[in-house]
Order: C-alpha cells, then sequence, then structure tokens
C-alpha cells in the first residue's frame, strides 16, 4: 500500500510550493492537498474504512496539524507518509479495535508489565488485557529473589500466576529477568564468597527458572542492565560493579546466555538495557558489549530498549528519528530489538497537565512510529497500564502520569497517540 500511495502520489504531480510566499502559498497549499486527495483519496477511504469498523473518519485539530504540513512535503514519500500519519490519526478516531488488533496488523505485539495481584484485585484490569494487549511481562514475579529467595529454594507462585494469565488470555510471554546485579538479588547471592560459589548458584538459578516454562515463554531477559546505573559513580569499563561482575568478571554476560540457551533452546534471548535510546557514549558502550558477544559467538537474539523516557536519562525525550536510528543500530547487526519497558515520565516537564498530557501523547505517537517504521523491531511493552500502578510512584513516590490510562482506566491522549502510529502502519502494511 506504502509503495502504491507513493507511485499515485508520484504521477500526481504535486504542485512546487516552495517559492511560493504568503497568500499563493496557502493556495497552493491547498492545491496541493486536493491533488493529493484526488490521486489516493479513494484508495486509502476504503482502506480507512476496513480498519475503523466502518465508523466515519472524522478530523479534528489534530488532523489539521498534519494536513497543513502535508502542504510543506518536499516529494512524493515525504508526502505519502504525513498521508498515513493523518490517516492514522483519523482512523485511530474512529476505530473501536484496541491496540492488540492493531499492533498486530502493524507487525508488532504490544505488551505491558503486570503485578498478577493488581490484575486480580482490580476488576477493570482484565478486559483491557483482551483489548489492548498482546503480550505480558511479570513486573517483578520472576525476579531472582522471588523466585529463588535461598540456595535451591525456589518459589514460583507469583511466577506461575503471571504465566497462566498470559496462557489464558493468548498472550505472548517476556521472560524478565534472569541476571540482575544491580537489584532484586538475594543475600546469598550477593553474599557469594568465590566464582564457583556463584557459578554454581547462577547455574542452577537459569536452568530451575527457564526449565520451568521451557518452550512457554517466548523471549527472556537473561541479563538486565549490564551497564553501569546512569547515576552510579561510572565504572573504568563502563559495566556496572555488581557480583557477577567482580566474581566472574566481565564474561558473566557470555556465559549466562550459554546457560540459557541450553536451559530452553526455544526461547529468543535478550540483553536488556535503559538509556539507550539517545545515541552518544552509553549507547555506543552497549553497542560494543553487544559487538563483542556476537563475536564470541554468544547466543545473543534481540536487545531490549527499555525506554522510560523523560526519567533516564532525567528530561530528555529523544525524538522518534532518534530513536528510530539507535532501533536500527542494533537491528543492522542481524538482532530483534523491541522497546520493553515503555513509559513517558511527565515530572521534569514544565506546562500545565493538560498541555503536558497533549504533548506525552503526540510523544507516544512518534515513539510508536519508531518501532514500526524499523522491521526488525517485533515489540513494545509497556510499564504498566494504568498511572495508578505506575512503578514511578510506588518505587520513588513521585506524582507522576506516565501510561496510557490514567488513575480511573479512562484513555489518555498517550493512549490515542499509540493508537494512530498503529493505524497508520496497519494501513500502510495493507
Ligand atoms: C521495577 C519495578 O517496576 C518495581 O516495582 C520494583 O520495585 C523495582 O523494579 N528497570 C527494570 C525493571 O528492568 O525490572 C524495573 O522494575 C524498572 C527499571
Amino acid at each position: 500500500m506504502h509503495r502504491l500511495v507513493i507511485v499515485l502520489l508520484g504521477s500526481a504531480a504535486l504542485p512546487d510550493c516552495s517559492q511560493a510566499a504568503g497568500a499563493p502559498a496557502s493556495r497552493c497549499a491547498v492545491r496541493q492537498v486536493n491533488a493529493i486527495a484526488r490521486a489516493c483519496g479513494p484508495l486509502l477511504r476504503a482502506e480507512a474504512r476496513r480498519l475503523s469498523d466502518g465508523n466515519t473518519v472524522r478530523r479534528d485539530a489534530r488532523v489539521a496539524r498534519v494536513l497543513s504540513r502535508l502542504s510543506h512535503a518536499r516529494d512524493a514519500p515525504q508526502a505519502a507518509d504525513m498521508l498515513f500519519r493523518l490517516a492514522g490519526i483519523a482512523i485511530g478516531d474512529a476505530t473501536t479495535r484496541g491496540l492488540r488488533a492493531l499492533g498486530e496488523e502493524a507487525g508488532l505485539l504490544i505488551g505491558t508489565a503486570v503485578e498478577p495481584h493488581d490484575v486480580a484485585s482490580d476488576p477493570n484490569y482484565p478486559p483491557v488485557l483482551a483489548s489492548d494487549v498482546a503480550s505480558l511481562t511479570a513486573e517483578n514475579a520472576m525476579k531472582w529473589a522471588p523466585v529463588h529467595p535461598d540456595p535451591g529454594t525456589y518459589d514460583f507462585a507469583a511466577a506461575d500466576a503471571v504465566v497462566a494469565l498470559a496462557e489464558s488470555g493468548s498472550h505472548r510471554l517476556r521472560g524478565h529477568t534472569l541476571v540482575w546485579g544491580g537489584a532484586a538479588l538475594p543475600p546469598y547471592v550477593e553474599g557469594a564468597a568465590t566464582g564457583d560459589e556463584l557459578r554454581s548458584y547462577l547455574a542452577d538459578h537459569i536452568a530451575t527458572t527457564m526449565g520451568r516454562w521451557a518452550g512457554r515463554i517466548a523471549q527472556w531477559d537473561v541479563v538486565n542492565e549490564p551497564l553501569s546505573g546512569i547515576l552510579d559513580p561510572p565504572t573504568p569499563d563502563g559495566l556496572d560493579d555488581n557480583v557477577f561482575r567482580r566474581l566472574l568478571g566481565p564474561g558473566y554476560v557470555a556465559e549466562a546466555l550459554e546457560l540459557a540457551r541450553a536451559a530452553d533452546p526455544t526461547a529468543k534471548l535478550y540483553v536488556n538495557e535503559n538509556g539507550i535510546e539517545v545515541p552518544g557514549p552509553r549507547q555506543d558502550r552497549f553497542f560494543a558489549l553487544v559487538q563483542e558477544l556476537l563475536a564470541a559467538g554468544a547466543p545473543l537474539d534481540g536487545v531490549g530498549f527499555q525506554a522510560h523516557l523523560g526519567l533516564i536519562p532525567i528530561g530528555q525525550y529523544p525524538d522518534a528519528a532518534t530513536i528510530e536510528a539507535s532501533l536500527r543500530r542494533f537491528a543492522e547487526l542481524g538482532l530483534e530489538v523491541e522497546l520493553t519497558e515503555l513509559d513517558v515520565t511527565l515530572l521534569f516537564r514544565s506546562g500545565d497537565l493538560p498541555s503536558r498530557l497533549e504533548f506525552q501523547g503526540d510523544y507516544y505517537r512518534g515513539v510508536l512510529e519508531a518501532c514500526t517504521r524499523v522491521p526488525a523491531c517485533t515489540g513494545v511493552t509497556l510499564w504498566g497500564l494504568a498511572d495508578r500502578y505506575t512503578w514511578v510512584r510506588r518505587s520513588f513516590g513521585f506524582t507522576d502520569f506516565p501510561l496510557p490510562f490514567d488513575d480511573d482506566w479512562r484513555r489518555k491522549p498517550a493512549y490515542f497517540g499509540m493508537r494512530a502510529a498503529l493505524a497508520a502502519a496497519a494501513l500502510r502494511n495493507a
């Protein structure tokens, strides 16, 4: 569809408005938009009707904003992209379909992290999982301390609840996480005396935890946050100074991947990191680590971009093109990429709340668009759905609104932004 629209636009002989100024420019823009509508209108309208459940596609201020930008399109591909964005906003507003179905048409899975007790205690939760979520991650239930609190002792109750929830709702599962040197470690691991002792815990932990659901968890974050924390003092080599690194050396990442491959050969194995959405020394350090792993033949299938945007790094909102380029950089190594913990913190942004929520809506749209443009980007997992459950409140006590549903499960501009991006991509793929 995308190509066909470009061809039609190319043959539509768009008037060149680049030299026009003032009133002639706006007249020229109107002629341009009309030419586009003549060339591609019927095709797009038919497809839009299909995607929007037959509801009328309506125009609003967001459509008008893109429409006015359309008149500055330089060439047919750029005009086509804007046209898809425009149609995505309109279809997104008109459709009754949720993010789950639209995501699948757009070629990616929309996911969320869950705490099983939140789902069980809130009747508003399950219907949203059914309509908007294709993939589940345990927010905490599969981490080392809860599942393996003492050597040889396992407690899978909460983790099993997440697996049961996913299987009963036909959701894909992401396992999170086997080896995280920075958090959720029980004292016996932190206090291991020798490399041999730690290595035996590690081998048992990976074999038992992954083995429990072998063949049922599609992806695992085998190693989480191997880089030194963004607020921690930097280490000479940029890697986190944790017990695995101290006792096993930096090779612990490759060792963990090998153990994971042996425990469940069907699972896609990921390394997951924060703050790598933005180009710079941190992303470069992570890229070098990934290159070293691949060069050494370590079984690595994917890279998880946590995407705690607006929070890590504080107050930064890398734009869609930047995120797309970052995803591509890793995809070009032959890896899958996913956004694994997406949320958009507003805490460090000025302005009144309504305008910050509008910003967040546009921003979520761009982030989702970035993933839809990279074929290797197979999923976007939110770190929670409704603001009342966000870790930013629970872990830090901040008043923040980083998720697509508000405290009472009303859909926010962020939700409609996500839906617009997915609808646009579904239309492009048709
Ligand atoms: C967070 C959880 O959301 C909190 O409930 C918990 O107290 C701490 O961990 N990066 C990760 C996630 O990889 O596991 C973290 O989850 C958020 C940051």
